[in-house]
């Protein structure tokens, strides 16, 4: 399986924050945001990894990421010339898919709690046999995402993006899972009333092929987006709190590559080393000892 980070869009709702910059290479507490989205698919064991951005700023996030030697993964960066919808992900990484299966993450979403290794394994072993895994989190107000609807024997019956009177408090994170025919899929699909070829219109094609799965996570668990400059700083603030209470830090690419033996001990050394005396290369630098 192969892993996609879509870190696309213009973000005018955190204007003049984005005027110049990509929200995806902000700081959520001590760490660019794509860290967490990125951390997310190593959890998964993805090694190999696309990047899409705009054409302004994808090489600041290759200039960040790299080849992704030094995590003993492998990046690649593809531009998204336009904002033409989160599906177009699979049209753009077709051949970087080259008929493997898929994990879609966006580059805004923040997932943290216990047990989302196994889920996430669970997940990308599930696409074999059921063609998609997709999941579900309880929120207050599910507007403004995907929202999926359950029958009361919990059998998944409608996907809708941002209704306007949703039909439960289920919103679908930006973190998707999918088997080969997604590229054929996502080429099927025509763009929505917003002009867009839409994540959940993709979804509802492996719904009605009834091929597809939708996990719930719980309500011990975290799924933070960062869309606006409170939710930027909410997430920052959890951060923070969880790393200071605990001494782990949460989505350390580098030590998540360790711990997945992707790079030696000496490895994460020198990464810690060259990172000088800042907490988070201190923090690498303990992990060795
Ligand atoms: C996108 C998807 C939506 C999903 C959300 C998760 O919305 O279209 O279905 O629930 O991501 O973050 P966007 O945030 O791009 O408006």
């Amino acid at each position: 399986m192969k892993g996609i980070i879509l870190a696309g869009g213009s973000a005018t709702r955190l204007f003049p924050l984005s005027k110049a910059i990509s929200k995806q290479i902000m700081p959520i507490y001590d760490k660019p945001m794509i860290y967490y989205p990125l951390s997310t698919l190593m959890l998964a064991g993805i090694r190999e990894v696309l990047v899409i951005s705009t054409p302004r700023d994808l090489p600041m996030f290759r200039e960040l990421l790299c080849g992704g030697e030094q995590l003993g993964m492998k990046f690649e960066y593809i531009i998204q010339g336009k904002p033409n919808g989160l599906a177009e992900a699979f049209i753009l990484g077709e051949k970087f898919l080259n008929g493997e299966d898929a994990a879609l993450v966006l580059g805004d979403n923040i997932f943290y709690g216990q047990g989302f290794s196994s889920m996430l394994k669970e997940a990308s072993e599930s696409v074999a046999k059921c063609g998609a895994c997709i999941f579900g989190y309880f929120v207050k107000d599910p507007r403004a995402y995907g929202v999926v609807e359950f029958d009361a024997a919990g059998k998944v019956v409608s996907l809708e993006e941002k209704p306007a009177e949703p039909k439960s408090n289920y919103a679908v994170p930006g973190l998707y899972f999918y088997d080969n025919t997604v590229c054929q899929k996502a080429r099927s699909l025509k763009p929505s009333t917003r002009g867009e070829l839409e994540i959940t219109d993709l979804n509802r094609l492996y719904l009605e092929e009834q091929s597809l799965k939708v996990a719930l996570f719980g309500r011990g668990f975290a799924w933070l987006d960062t869309g606006n400059a409170d939710s930027m700083l909410d997430a920052s603030n959890f951060v923070e709190t969880i790393q200071k209470r605990q001494g782990f830090y949460i989505s350390c690419i580098e030590e998540i590559a360790w711990r997945n033996r992707w790079i030696s001990t000496q490895q994460l050394q020198a990464l810690g080393e060259s990172l000088n005396k800042t907490d988070y290369g201190m923090y690498l630098l303990e992990l060795c000892k």
